[in-house]
């Protein structure tokens, strides 16, 4: 497929730029800043100008429309810059795809969809799946339920099937250690979102438009709710039995390190979708078992989220 990744300037494109091109597609690099040198055909160009979309389209099978302002940028960007990047240039996407007659988007969507609806009970860590309501607790998580409803409008009427990707948290994690609790929460490893990415470029869900949740491969049972709210640290000693000790030996202190209070199973991607997620806390585990768990993770790249 000739695909076009929007924002591919930013993490997922430099998750999914190898993961594509491995896979046999021709790619189209679409961002509003100068991606410098990538060995592939690139446009710099604004989401929030439809005619630079028109052109970023032209000629492509499908997009993988990533381009937005994400949770990080909340401290320093307007809510109205959310809403010009995110709901309008998700909408020019759309716009310009039914125009050119493309019939297949990927939409980055995020866990941030669920808001108050993952917000813990006062006793037991939450458990979020996509049966869980939309109830967006700010702008950012507003405006992608905005851009779900969109392109759902567009299944329907126009017929671009999307497949919609709420991922879970994997901005680049310096802290080696942060990084393999976070895949206790709700983050997810870089190279699974690459492997959903993949595999929703043909999926055909039943009706045009699905959503997924995806996260990192869940590391307890939903049945450990209530525990993990009394004690996180002896839950996971039962499910990863002599990681605390590990711990210690390491001098790593887990205490601080859970604090996501919310457990995000994936079995719909895995059970629709066919998502094998491959990066977990076991493999974090393994690896500092080994020795150090750098192996695991080696910090790729420098996160964009400064302008
Ligand atoms: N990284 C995460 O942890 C995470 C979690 C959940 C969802 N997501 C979603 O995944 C997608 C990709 O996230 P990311 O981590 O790669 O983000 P990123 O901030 O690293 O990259 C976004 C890219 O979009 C570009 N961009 C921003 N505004 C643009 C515009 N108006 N026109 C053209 N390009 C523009 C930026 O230059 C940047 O290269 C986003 O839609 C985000 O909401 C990310």
């Amino acid at each position: 497929m000739k695909i076009l990744i929007t924002g591919a300037g930013g993490n997922l494109g430099r998750a999914i730029i190898p993961a594509l091109t491995e896979a046999g597609h021709s790619l189209r690099l679409f961002d509003f800043r100068a991606l410098g040198e990538t060995g592939v055909e690139t446009i710099v160009g604004d989401v929030r100008d439809i005619d630079d979309v028109r052109t970023a389209v032209s000629g492509v099978d499908a997009i993988v429309h990533a381009a937005a302002l994400h949770g990080i940028h909340l401290a320093k960007w307007r809510p109205e810059d959310f809403w010009a990047i995110n709901v309008t240039g998700t909408f020019n996407v759309y716009e310009a795809a039914r125009e050119a007659g493309i019939k297949r988007v990927v939409l980055c969507s995020t866990m941030g969809v669920y808001g108050d609806s993952a917000r813990a009970p006062a006793d037991a860590w939450s458990v979020v799946d996509e049966s869980n309501a939309l109830l967006p607790g700010d702008v950012y998580g507003m405006s992608k339920k905005l851009c779900e409803e969109v392109s759902a409008v567009y299944a329907r009427k126009w017929g671009i099937t999307t497949v919609a990707l709420r991922l879970g948290m994997f901005v680049p994690e310096s802290n080696i250690d942060k990084y393999g609790f976070r895949l206790l929460f709700g983050g997810v490893d870089d190279r699974d979102v690459a492997q959903a990415v993949s595999l929703s470029l043909t999926h055909e869900p039943d009706g045009g438009f699905d959503a997924f949740n995806i996260m990192a491969p869940l590391a307890f049972e939903t049945s450990d709710a209530q525990a993990l709210h009394t004690d996180p640290v002896a839950v996971l000693d039962q499910r990863f039995p002599g990681c605390n000790a590990l711990f210690a030996e390491k001098g790593i202190d887990a205490r601080p390190l859970i604090w996501g209070r919310t457990l995000w199973p994936v079995s719909k991607a895995m059970d629709v979708l066919g998502y094998k997620p491959q990066f977990g806390f076991d493999g974090y585990i393994a690896s500092l078992q080994r020795g150090t768990a750098e192996t695991y993770y080696p910090p790729q790249g420098l996160p964009w989220w400064g302008i």
